[in-house]
Protein backbone atom coordinates (compact mmCIF):
# COMPACT_ATOMS: atom_id res chain seq x y z
CA UNK A 1 0.00 0.00 0.00
CA UNK A 2 2.07 2.63 -1.14
CA UNK A 3 0.35 5.23 -1.86
CA UNK A 4 -3.59 4.54 -1.73
CA UNK A 5 -6.52 6.55 -2.05
CA UNK A 6 -9.43 5.93 -0.36
CA UNK A 7 -13.01 7.84 -1.65
CA UNK A 8 -16.43 7.84 -1.56
CA UNK A 9 -17.89 6.13 -4.38
CA UNK A 10 -21.19 7.30 -3.73
CA UNK A 11 -23.08 10.78 -2.10
CA UNK A 12 -21.13 10.38 1.12
CA UNK A 13 -21.47 8.58 4.39
CA UNK A 14 -19.99 5.23 2.70
CA UNK A 15 -17.95 4.27 5.82
CA UNK A 16 -14.63 5.46 4.49
CA UNK A 17 -13.61 6.91 8.24
CA UNK A 18 -14.09 3.11 9.34
CA UNK A 19 -12.04 1.74 6.31
CA UNK A 20 -9.08 4.27 6.58
CA UNK A 21 -8.74 3.03 9.81
CA UNK A 22 -8.29 -0.72 8.87
CA UNK A 23 -5.79 0.70 6.09
CA UNK A 24 -4.09 3.31 8.45
CA UNK A 25 -2.72 0.38 10.70
CA UNK A 26 0.10 -0.47 7.91
CA UNK A 27 0.08 3.54 6.70
CA UNK A 28 3.01 5.94 7.73
CA UNK A 29 0.75 9.19 6.65
CA UNK A 30 -2.87 9.95 6.61
CA UNK A 31 -3.93 12.71 4.42
CA UNK A 32 -7.43 14.60 3.90
CA UNK A 33 -7.05 16.47 0.49
CA UNK A 34 -10.18 18.27 0.19
CA UNK A 35 -13.76 19.62 1.94
CA UNK A 36 -13.75 20.65 5.27
CA UNK A 37 -15.80 19.77 8.64
CA UNK A 38 -18.66 19.09 6.36
CA UNK A 39 -17.35 15.29 6.44
CA UNK A 40 -18.18 13.49 9.21
CA UNK A 41 -16.14 10.06 9.53
CA UNK A 42 -16.99 7.16 12.51
CA UNK A 43 -14.70 4.55 13.71
CA UNK A 44 -15.63 2.47 16.16
CA UNK A 45 -13.50 0.04 18.46
CA UNK A 46 -14.56 -1.69 20.72
CA UNK A 47 -17.66 0.26 22.84
CA UNK A 48 -15.63 3.86 21.44
CA UNK A 49 -17.19 5.66 18.73
CA UNK A 50 -14.98 8.19 17.51
CA UNK A 51 -16.54 10.72 14.80
CA UNK A 52 -14.17 13.21 13.03
CA UNK A 53 -14.90 16.03 10.99
CA UNK A 54 -10.78 17.41 10.09
CA UNK A 55 -8.59 15.72 11.72
CA UNK A 56 -7.78 12.11 9.14
CA UNK A 57 -8.71 8.98 9.95
CA UNK A 58 -5.48 7.45 11.04
CA UNK A 59 -5.01 9.45 14.67
CA UNK A 60 -5.66 5.93 16.47
CA UNK A 61 -2.32 5.09 15.37
CA UNK A 62 0.31 6.90 16.98
CA UNK A 63 3.05 5.93 14.49
CA UNK A 64 1.04 7.42 11.53
CA UNK A 65 0.72 11.04 10.84
CA UNK A 66 -2.22 12.75 10.56
CA UNK A 67 -1.94 15.44 7.37
CA UNK A 68 -4.09 17.98 6.33
CA UNK A 69 -3.50 19.02 3.09
CA UNK A 70 -3.30 22.32 0.85
CA UNK A 71 -7.34 21.18 -1.01
CA UNK A 72 -8.76 21.56 2.12
CA UNK A 73 -10.31 24.75 3.66
CA UNK A 74 -10.00 24.99 7.95
CA UNK A 75 -12.32 26.11 10.14
CA UNK A 76 -9.85 26.93 12.66
CA UNK A 77 -12.48 26.63 15.52
CA UNK A 78 -13.21 23.26 14.55
CA UNK A 79 -9.78 22.24 13.99
CA UNK A 80 -8.27 23.12 17.48
CA UNK A 81 -11.76 21.56 19.11
CA UNK A 82 -11.45 18.43 17.49
CA UNK A 83 -7.73 18.53 18.40
CA UNK A 84 -9.12 18.85 22.11
CA UNK A 85 -11.36 16.32 22.19
CA UNK A 86 -8.30 14.37 20.86
CA UNK A 87 -6.93 14.51 23.39
CA UNK A 88 -9.47 14.04 25.83
CA UNK A 89 -9.98 10.43 24.73
CA UNK A 90 -6.10 9.88 24.96
CA UNK A 91 -4.72 10.48 21.80
CA UNK A 92 -1.85 12.93 20.36
CA UNK A 93 -2.84 14.93 17.79
CA UNK A 94 0.42 16.83 18.31
CA UNK A 95 1.68 15.55 15.32
CA UNK A 96 -1.20 16.77 13.00
CA UNK A 97 0.43 18.55 9.86
CA UNK A 98 -1.28 21.31 8.41
CA UNK A 99 -0.75 22.69 5.25
CA UNK A 100 0.49 26.45 4.91
CA UNK A 101 -1.39 26.61 2.00
CA UNK A 102 -5.40 25.26 2.85
CA UNK A 103 -7.32 27.98 3.08
CA UNK A 104 -9.48 29.07 5.80
CA UNK A 105 -13.19 29.25 6.72
CA UNK A 106 -14.06 32.55 8.26
CA UNK A 107 -17.55 33.47 10.01
CA UNK A 108 -18.68 35.20 6.99
CA UNK A 109 -18.44 32.24 5.10
CA UNK A 110 -20.52 30.28 7.82
CA UNK A 111 -23.29 33.56 7.61
CA UNK A 112 -23.34 33.41 3.89
CA UNK A 113 -23.79 29.88 3.40
CA UNK A 114 -27.08 29.79 5.94
CA UNK A 115 -27.96 33.00 3.93
CA UNK A 116 -27.57 31.60 0.59
CA UNK A 117 -29.59 28.71 1.65
CA UNK A 118 -32.23 30.53 3.23
CA UNK A 119 -32.62 32.69 -0.24
CA UNK A 120 -32.70 29.61 -1.97
CA UNK A 121 -36.08 28.48 -0.58
CA UNK A 122 -37.07 25.10 -1.82
CA UNK A 123 -33.87 25.08 -4.40
CA UNK A 124 -31.86 24.86 -1.87
CA UNK A 125 -28.91 22.17 -1.63
CA UNK A 126 -28.99 20.83 1.99
CA UNK A 127 -25.72 22.79 2.74
CA UNK A 128 -24.05 21.37 6.00
CA UNK A 129 -23.74 24.90 6.64
CA UNK A 130 -20.50 25.55 7.67
CA UNK A 131 -19.20 27.91 5.40
CA UNK A 132 -17.70 25.32 2.54
CA UNK A 133 -19.21 26.54 -1.13
CA UNK A 134 -18.50 29.93 0.43
CA UNK A 135 -14.73 29.53 1.42
CA UNK A 136 -14.17 27.37 -1.77
CA UNK A 137 -16.12 30.29 -3.87
CA UNK A 138 -13.57 33.12 -2.32
CA UNK A 139 -10.88 30.57 -2.43
CA UNK A 140 -11.18 30.09 -6.79
CA UNK A 141 -11.97 34.17 -7.38
CA UNK A 142 -8.63 34.76 -5.53
CA UNK A 143 -9.37 36.73 -2.60
CA UNK A 144 -9.49 33.79 -0.15
CA UNK A 145 -7.27 33.88 3.06
CA UNK A 146 -4.81 30.91 3.52
CA UNK A 147 -3.73 29.57 6.64
CA UNK A 148 -0.21 31.23 6.10
CA UNK A 149 -1.58 34.60 5.85
CA UNK A 150 -2.26 34.28 9.48
CA UNK A 151 1.27 34.65 10.75
CA UNK A 152 1.56 37.97 9.73
CA UNK A 153 -0.86 40.48 11.55
CA UNK A 154 -0.90 43.32 9.24
CA UNK A 155 -1.19 41.28 5.93
CA UNK A 156 -4.43 39.13 7.86
CA UNK A 157 -5.83 42.20 8.88
CA UNK A 158 -5.57 44.08 4.99
CA UNK A 159 -7.47 40.76 3.80
CA UNK A 160 -9.88 40.57 6.38
CA UNK A 161 -10.82 43.88 6.08
CA UNK A 162 -10.76 43.48 1.71
CA UNK A 163 -13.00 40.72 2.48
CA UNK A 164 -15.30 42.41 4.72
CA UNK A 165 -15.54 45.13 2.08
CA UNK A 166 -17.23 42.88 -0.13
CA UNK A 167 -19.22 40.64 1.95
CA UNK A 168 -20.42 43.71 4.33
CA UNK A 169 -21.82 44.88 1.01
CA UNK A 170 -23.22 41.68 0.19
CA UNK A 171 -24.75 40.41 3.68
CA UNK A 172 -27.24 43.07 4.50
CA UNK A 173 -27.75 44.44 0.82
CA UNK A 174 -28.81 40.80 -0.88
CA UNK A 175 -29.43 38.52 2.13
CA UNK A 176 -30.62 40.70 4.40
CA UNK A 177 -28.45 40.44 7.37
CA UNK A 178 -26.20 41.82 9.72
CA UNK A 179 -22.54 43.26 8.37
CA UNK A 180 -19.54 41.58 10.33
CA UNK A 181 -17.00 43.77 11.72
CA UNK A 182 -12.87 43.44 11.05
CA UNK A 183 -11.51 43.89 14.83
CA UNK A 184 -13.29 40.99 16.26
CA UNK A 185 -12.21 38.40 13.72
CA UNK A 186 -8.97 39.13 13.22
CA UNK A 187 -8.78 39.07 17.39
CA UNK A 188 -10.27 35.55 17.17
CA UNK A 189 -8.35 33.97 14.55
CA UNK A 190 -4.65 35.54 15.81
CA UNK A 191 -5.52 33.75 18.82
CA UNK A 192 -5.78 30.45 16.84
CA UNK A 193 -2.78 31.47 15.34
CA UNK A 194 -0.38 30.85 17.82
CA UNK A 195 -1.88 26.72 18.72
CA UNK A 196 -1.91 26.10 15.31
CA UNK A 197 2.04 27.40 14.39
CA UNK A 198 3.42 24.39 15.28
CA UNK A 199 0.96 22.31 13.16
CA UNK A 200 1.79 24.48 10.05
CA UNK A 201 4.19 22.57 7.67
CA UNK A 202 4.77 22.47 3.47
CA UNK A 203 2.73 19.22 3.27
CA UNK A 204 3.53 19.01 -0.62
CA UNK A 205 7.23 18.43 0.05
CA UNK A 206 6.88 15.69 3.19
CA UNK A 207 5.02 13.47 1.50
CA UNK A 208 7.29 14.05 -1.53
CA UNK A 209 10.13 12.97 0.44
CA UNK A 210 7.82 10.27 2.23
CA UNK A 211 6.60 8.53 -1.07
CA UNK A 212 10.40 8.77 -2.40
CA UNK A 213 11.28 7.15 1.34
CA UNK A 214 8.67 4.20 -0.06
CA UNK A 215 6.09 5.28 3.00
CA UNK A 216 2.77 4.24 3.26
CA UNK A 217 0.95 7.11 2.34
CA UNK A 218 -3.01 7.09 2.53
CA UNK A 219 -5.34 9.79 0.81
CA UNK A 220 -8.63 9.96 2.67
CA UNK A 221 -11.36 11.45 0.41
CA UNK A 222 -14.35 12.93 1.88
CA UNK A 223 -17.86 13.40 0.74
CA UNK A 224 -18.24 11.33 -2.54
CA UNK A 225 -17.66 10.86 -6.15
CA UNK A 226 -21.50 11.71 -7.11
CA UNK A 227 -20.91 15.41 -4.51
CA UNK A 228 -18.05 16.12 -6.98
CA UNK A 229 -17.65 19.54 -7.88
CA UNK A 230 -17.32 18.42 -11.27
CA UNK A 231 -18.60 14.95 -11.96
CA UNK A 232 -21.01 15.12 -9.26
CA UNK A 233 -25.09 15.81 -9.68
CA UNK A 234 -24.59 19.40 -10.05
CA UNK A 235 -25.51 22.22 -8.08
CA UNK A 236 -26.47 19.17 -5.34
CA UNK A 237 -22.91 19.05 -5.03
CA UNK A 238 -20.01 20.39 -2.36
CA UNK A 239 -17.55 22.64 -3.58
CA UNK A 240 -14.45 20.43 -4.18
CA UNK A 241 -13.09 17.36 -6.02
CA UNK A 242 -13.65 14.34 -3.56
CA UNK A 243 -12.72 12.05 -6.77
CA UNK A 244 -9.35 10.73 -6.99
CA UNK A 245 -8.28 13.31 -9.22
CA UNK A 246 -9.01 15.84 -5.84
CA UNK A 247 -5.91 13.98 -4.12
CA UNK A 248 -3.56 14.85 -6.85
CA UNK A 249 -4.71 18.59 -6.81
CA UNK A 250 -5.60 18.94 -3.32
CA UNK A 251 -2.19 17.65 -2.03
CA UNK A 252 0.27 18.55 -4.29
CA UNK A 253 1.36 14.37 -5.11
CA UNK A 254 1.88 13.96 -8.81
CA UNK A 255 -0.83 11.17 -10.45
CA UNK A 256 1.94 8.35 -11.02
CA UNK A 257 2.90 8.57 -7.44
CA UNK A 258 -0.79 7.21 -6.78
CA UNK A 259 -0.66 3.16 -6.83
CA UNK A 260 -4.30 2.31 -6.09
CA UNK A 261 -7.58 3.64 -5.45
CA UNK A 262 -10.29 2.30 -3.32
CA UNK A 263 -13.56 2.83 -3.69
CA UNK A 264 -16.06 2.76 -0.59
CA UNK A 265 -19.50 1.52 -1.45
CA UNK A 266 -22.57 1.15 0.60
CA UNK A 267 -24.39 -2.04 0.21
CA UNK A 268 -27.38 0.16 -0.34
CA UNK A 269 -27.01 4.16 -1.31
CA UNK A 270 -27.70 6.81 1.29
CA UNK A 271 -27.98 10.68 0.35
CA UNK A 272 -28.08 13.61 3.03
CA UNK A 273 -29.23 16.82 1.33
CA UNK A 274 -31.08 17.47 -1.85
CA UNK A 275 -30.59 16.42 -5.36
CA UNK A 276 -31.57 13.47 -7.79
CA UNK A 277 -31.37 9.85 -6.55
CA UNK A 278 -32.89 7.45 -8.92
CA UNK A 279 -32.86 4.28 -6.51
CA UNK A 280 -34.27 6.57 -3.12
CA UNK A 281 -37.00 4.46 -1.50
CA UNK A 282 -40.38 6.34 -0.13
CA UNK A 283 -41.22 2.85 1.26
CA UNK A 284 -41.16 0.73 4.57
CA UNK A 285 -38.01 -0.71 3.13
CA UNK A 286 -36.00 2.78 2.68
CA UNK A 287 -37.09 3.31 6.40
CA UNK A 288 -35.72 -0.32 7.59
CA UNK A 289 -32.08 1.06 5.70
CA UNK A 290 -31.95 4.11 7.42
CA UNK A 291 -33.24 2.83 10.98
CA UNK A 292 -30.85 -0.56 10.97
CA UNK A 293 -28.46 1.57 9.32
CA UNK A 294 -28.49 3.98 11.65
CA UNK A 295 -28.93 6.96 8.42
CA UNK A 296 -28.62 9.95 10.24
CA UNK A 297 -26.20 12.52 9.73
CA UNK A 298 -22.96 12.35 11.55
CA UNK A 299 -22.45 16.13 11.13
CA UNK A 300 -26.01 17.79 11.15
CA UNK A 301 -28.17 15.10 12.40
CA UNK A 302 -30.43 15.06 9.44
CA UNK A 303 -32.20 11.71 8.32
CA UNK A 304 -29.95 10.25 5.20
CA UNK A 305 -32.39 9.22 2.09
CA UNK A 306 -31.87 5.85 1.44
CA UNK A 307 -32.40 3.37 -1.86
CA UNK A 308 -31.20 0.31 -3.32
CA UNK A 309 -27.45 0.26 -4.91
CA UNK A 310 -27.05 1.18 -8.37
CA UNK A 311 -24.87 0.44 -10.57
CA UNK A 312 -24.95 2.49 -13.15
CA UNK A 313 -23.69 4.95 -10.75
CA UNK A 314 -20.71 2.62 -9.27
CA UNK A 315 -19.80 1.87 -12.71
CA UNK A 316 -19.73 5.48 -13.49
CA UNK A 317 -17.40 6.08 -9.83
CA UNK A 318 -15.34 2.89 -11.15
CA UNK A 319 -14.49 5.01 -14.43
CA UNK A 320 -14.12 8.88 -12.89
CA UNK A 321 -11.46 7.88 -10.44
CA UNK A 322 -10.34 4.52 -11.87
CA UNK A 323 -11.23 2.30 -9.10
CA UNK A 324 -8.26 -0.63 -8.06
CA UNK A 325 -10.53 -2.26 -5.56
CA UNK A 326 -14.09 -2.00 -4.15
CA UNK A 327 -14.22 -2.06 0.07
CA UNK A 328 -18.17 -2.68 0.40
CA UNK A 329 -19.58 -1.93 3.54
CA UNK A 330 -22.46 -1.97 6.01
CA UNK A 331 -23.91 -5.64 3.83
CA UNK A 332 -25.05 -6.47 7.47
CA UNK A 333 -28.11 -3.92 6.82
CA UNK A 334 -29.34 -6.24 3.86
CA UNK A 335 -29.82 -9.06 5.99
CA UNK A 336 -33.02 -7.80 6.92
CA UNK A 337 -34.33 -7.79 3.64
CA UNK A 338 -36.20 -11.24 1.93
CA UNK A 339 -34.91 -10.12 -1.98
CA UNK A 340 -33.01 -7.26 -2.50
CA UNK A 341 -32.90 -4.98 -5.91
CA UNK A 342 -30.37 -4.18 -7.76
CA UNK A 343 -30.55 -0.91 -10.44
CA UNK A 344 -29.31 -1.95 -13.87
CA UNK A 345 -30.94 0.61 -15.78
CA UNK A 346 -32.85 3.60 -16.20
CA UNK A 347 -36.05 3.95 -18.42
CA UNK A 348 -36.93 7.81 -18.96
CA UNK A 349 -39.01 9.80 -21.34
CA UNK A 350 -35.07 10.45 -23.34
CA UNK A 351 -34.66 7.02 -23.54
CA UNK A 352 -33.22 3.73 -22.11
CA UNK A 353 -29.95 4.17 -20.47
CA UNK A 354 -27.38 1.36 -19.41
CA UNK A 355 -25.05 3.74 -18.21
CA UNK A 356 -24.58 7.11 -16.03
CA UNK A 357 -26.77 9.77 -18.02
CA UNK A 358 -24.31 12.77 -18.82
CA UNK A 359 -28.21 14.80 -19.11
CA UNK A 360 -29.03 15.49 -15.68
CA UNK A 361 -32.45 16.09 -16.23
CA UNK A 362 -32.76 11.90 -16.85
CA UNK A 363 -31.86 11.40 -13.36
CA UNK A 364 -34.82 13.20 -12.22
CA UNK A 365 -37.61 11.25 -14.95
CA UNK A 366 -36.03 7.94 -14.15
CA UNK A 367 -37.35 4.99 -13.94
CA UNK A 368 -34.53 2.75 -12.46
CA UNK A 369 -34.75 -0.96 -14.29
CA UNK A 370 -34.08 -3.69 -11.03
CA UNK A 371 -32.54 -6.89 -10.80
CA UNK A 372 -33.86 -8.83 -8.30
CA UNK A 373 -31.53 -10.93 -5.90
CA UNK A 374 -32.75 -13.60 -3.56
CA UNK A 375 -31.85 -12.07 0.26
CA UNK A 376 -29.98 -14.70 2.96
CA UNK A 377 -32.40 -13.55 5.99
CA UNK A 378 -29.50 -14.48 9.03
CA UNK A 379 -27.05 -12.47 11.14
CA UNK A 380 -23.75 -12.34 9.41
CA UNK A 381 -22.13 -9.84 11.35
CA UNK A 382 -20.14 -12.24 13.32
CA UNK A 383 -19.19 -13.73 10.08
CA UNK A 384 -15.04 -13.16 9.34
CA UNK A 385 -14.20 -15.47 6.44
CA UNK A 386 -16.19 -15.28 3.04
CA UNK A 387 -16.43 -18.54 3.19
CA UNK A 388 -18.89 -18.36 5.70
CA UNK A 389 -20.98 -15.92 4.51
CA UNK A 390 -24.49 -17.39 2.96
CA UNK A 391 -24.01 -18.22 -0.54
CA UNK A 392 -26.88 -15.37 -0.92
CA UNK A 393 -24.54 -12.40 0.15
CA UNK A 394 -21.60 -14.08 -1.78
CA UNK A 395 -23.51 -14.41 -4.77
CA UNK A 396 -24.87 -10.64 -4.39
CA UNK A 397 -20.93 -9.18 -3.80
CA UNK A 398 -19.52 -11.48 -6.70
CA UNK A 399 -23.15 -9.70 -8.93
CA UNK A 400 -21.65 -6.18 -7.88
CA UNK A 401 -17.61 -7.14 -8.25
CA UNK A 402 -18.96 -8.39 -12.16
CA UNK A 403 -21.54 -5.96 -12.78
CA UNK A 404 -19.09 -2.76 -11.12
CA UNK A 405 -16.29 -4.18 -13.37
CA UNK A 406 -14.14 -3.94 -10.09
CA UNK A 407 -13.27 -6.78 -8.01
CA UNK A 408 -14.34 -5.99 -4.21
CA UNK A 409 -11.76 -6.37 -1.69
CA UNK A 410 -13.34 -6.62 1.23
CA UNK A 411 -16.59 -6.43 2.54
CA UNK A 412 -17.72 -5.12 6.13
CA UNK A 413 -20.39 -6.26 8.02
CA UNK A 414 -20.89 -4.15 11.51
CA UNK A 415 -19.88 -0.63 12.31
CA UNK A 416 -17.08 -2.50 14.72
CA UNK A 417 -13.36 -2.40 13.58
CA UNK A 418 -13.22 -6.28 13.85
CA UNK A 419 -16.58 -6.77 11.41
CA UNK A 420 -14.68 -7.11 8.24
CA UNK A 421 -13.59 -10.02 5.64
CA UNK A 422 -10.77 -9.61 3.33
CA UNK A 423 -11.99 -11.07 -0.03
CA UNK A 424 -8.11 -10.94 -1.66
P1 LIG B 1 -18.07 8.29 6.17
O1 LIG B 1 -18.52 9.71 6.16
O2 LIG B 1 -17.94 7.73 4.80
O3 LIG B 1 -16.86 8.04 7.00
O4 LIG B 1 -19.27 7.47 6.86
P2 LIG B 1 -20.04 7.88 8.21
O5 LIG B 1 -19.15 7.58 9.36
O6 LIG B 1 -20.63 9.23 8.11
O7 LIG B 1 -21.26 6.88 8.14
C1 LIG B 1 -21.10 5.50 8.12
C2 LIG B 1 -21.85 4.91 9.33
O8 LIG B 1 -21.98 3.53 9.16
C3 LIG B 1 -21.10 5.11 10.64
O9 LIG B 1 -22.04 5.24 11.68
C4 LIG B 1 -20.33 3.79 10.80
O10 LIG B 1 -20.06 3.46 12.15
C5 LIG B 1 -21.33 2.83 10.22
N1 LIG B 1 -20.73 1.64 9.57
C6 LIG B 1 -19.60 1.55 8.83
N2 LIG B 1 -19.45 0.32 8.33
C7 LIG B 1 -20.51 -0.41 8.76
C8 LIG B 1 -20.93 -1.75 8.56
O11 LIG B 1 -20.31 -2.56 7.87
N3 LIG B 1 -22.11 -2.12 9.15
C9 LIG B 1 -22.85 -1.27 9.92
N4 LIG B 1 -23.99 -1.71 10.45
N5 LIG B 1 -22.47 0.01 10.13
C10 LIG B 1 -21.33 0.43 9.55
P1 LIG C 1 -18.69 12.62 4.47
O1 LIG C 1 -17.22 12.91 4.31
C1 LIG C 1 -22.73 13.23 3.02
C2 LIG C 1 -23.62 17.13 1.24
C3 LIG C 1 -24.56 18.05 1.98
C4 LIG C 1 -25.20 18.78 0.79
C5 LIG C 1 -24.01 18.94 -0.16
C6 LIG C 1 -23.32 20.29 -0.07
O2 LIG C 1 -19.10 12.40 5.89
O3 LIG C 1 -19.12 11.54 3.53
P2 LIG C 1 -21.67 21.37 1.72
O4 LIG C 1 -21.87 21.70 3.17
O5 LIG C 1 -20.54 20.45 1.45
O6 LIG C 1 -21.62 22.59 0.83
O7 LIG C 1 -23.02 20.60 1.28
O8 LIG C 1 -23.10 17.92 0.18
N1 LIG C 1 -22.48 16.66 2.05
C7 LIG C 1 -22.35 15.42 2.51
N2 LIG C 1 -23.18 14.36 2.45
N3 LIG C 1 -21.53 13.09 3.59
C8 LIG C 1 -20.66 14.13 3.63
O9 LIG C 1 -19.39 14.01 4.05
C9 LIG C 1 -21.08 15.38 3.11
N4 LIG C 1 -20.49 16.59 3.02
C10 LIG C 1 -21.35 17.36 2.35
O10 LIG C 1 -25.53 17.32 2.71
O11 LIG C 1 -26.14 17.95 0.16
MG1 LIG D 1 -19.98 10.93 6.98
Amino acid sequence: MPATIVLGAQWGDEGKGRVVDYFAESADYVVRFQGGNNAGHTIVVGEEKLALSLIPSGILYPECIPVIASGTVIDPKVLLDEMDMATERGLDPSAVKLSSNAHLIMPYHRKLDAAIERYLGKNQIGTTKKGIGPAYTDKYARFGIRVQDLFDEKIFREKVEAALEDKNKILPRVYNTLPMEADAIVDEYLEYAERLAPHVTDTSLLLWNAIQDDKAVLFEGAQGTLLDIDHGTYPFVTSSNPTAGGAVVGTGVGPKAIDDVVGVAKAYISRVGTGPFPTELFDEIGDAMIDLGGEYGTVTGRRRRCGWLDMLALRYAARVNSLTKLFLTKLDILSAFDSIKVAVGYRSPEGKFDEFPAQQSVLYHCEPVYEELPGWGEDITGVRRYDDLPKEARAYIEYVQEASGVDVGWVSVGPERSQLIELS
